[in-house]
């Protein structure tokens, strides 16, 4: 499983999955999201754009779970390891306690993919801050993410 909250999804995550993929027979994409929350796009939006980013791999499937403990949603589904990817020392910081955390649970284990150097730069939340003041993020994202990006948060 590749869970994040693809809020949106960018070439980063693209290259994480795409890669998870020729390592396991099947991959999950998870977007994980909180009810209480609203992000930039609604769930629904999110499926979309990551189906439309990840369709010319076909042992990937996308799912979206809310309001759950990922280590019942993998239960649920029989899966065993997730795989995130790492652009460096902040990710590891930020991943490590709930890699410690999932393991704890139930024996979940994460693998760690180190992120591709070109997209050391790509987050979700940096493409939509500078969407947000009019920067130009193709090539970060699909066109329709971009575009999508500029009709709702300005720029
Ligand atoms: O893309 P993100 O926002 O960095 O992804 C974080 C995510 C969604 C993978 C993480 O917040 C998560 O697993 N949320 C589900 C709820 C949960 O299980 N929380 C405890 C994790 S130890």
């Amino acid at each position: 499983m590749c869970p994040g909250s693809y809020d949106p999804v960018t070439v980063g995550h693209v290259d994480v999955v795409e890669r998870a993929a020729a390592l396991f027979d099947e991959v999950v994409v998870a977007i994980l999201h909180n009810p209480a929350k609203a992000g930039t796009f609604t769930v629904d939006e999110r499926m979309a754009y990551v189906r439309a980013a990840l369709a010319h791999v076909p042992n990937v499937r996308v799912e979206a779970f809310g309001g759950r403990l990922i280590v019942d949603v993998c239960r649920e589904l029989d899966v065993h390891v997730l795989v995130k990817g790492l652009r460096g020392g902040t990710d590891f910081a930020y991943e490590l306690p709930m890699a410690l955390m999932n393991r704890h649970l139930t024996g979940l284990e994460t693998l760690f993919l180190p992120g591709d150097p070109r997209f050391e730069h790509v987050s979700s939340s940096l493409v939509r801050e500078v969407a947000r003041y009019g920067g130009d993020v193709t090539g970060l994202v699909a066109d329709d993410v971009r575009d999508a990006l500029r009709a709702r948060l300005g720029g």
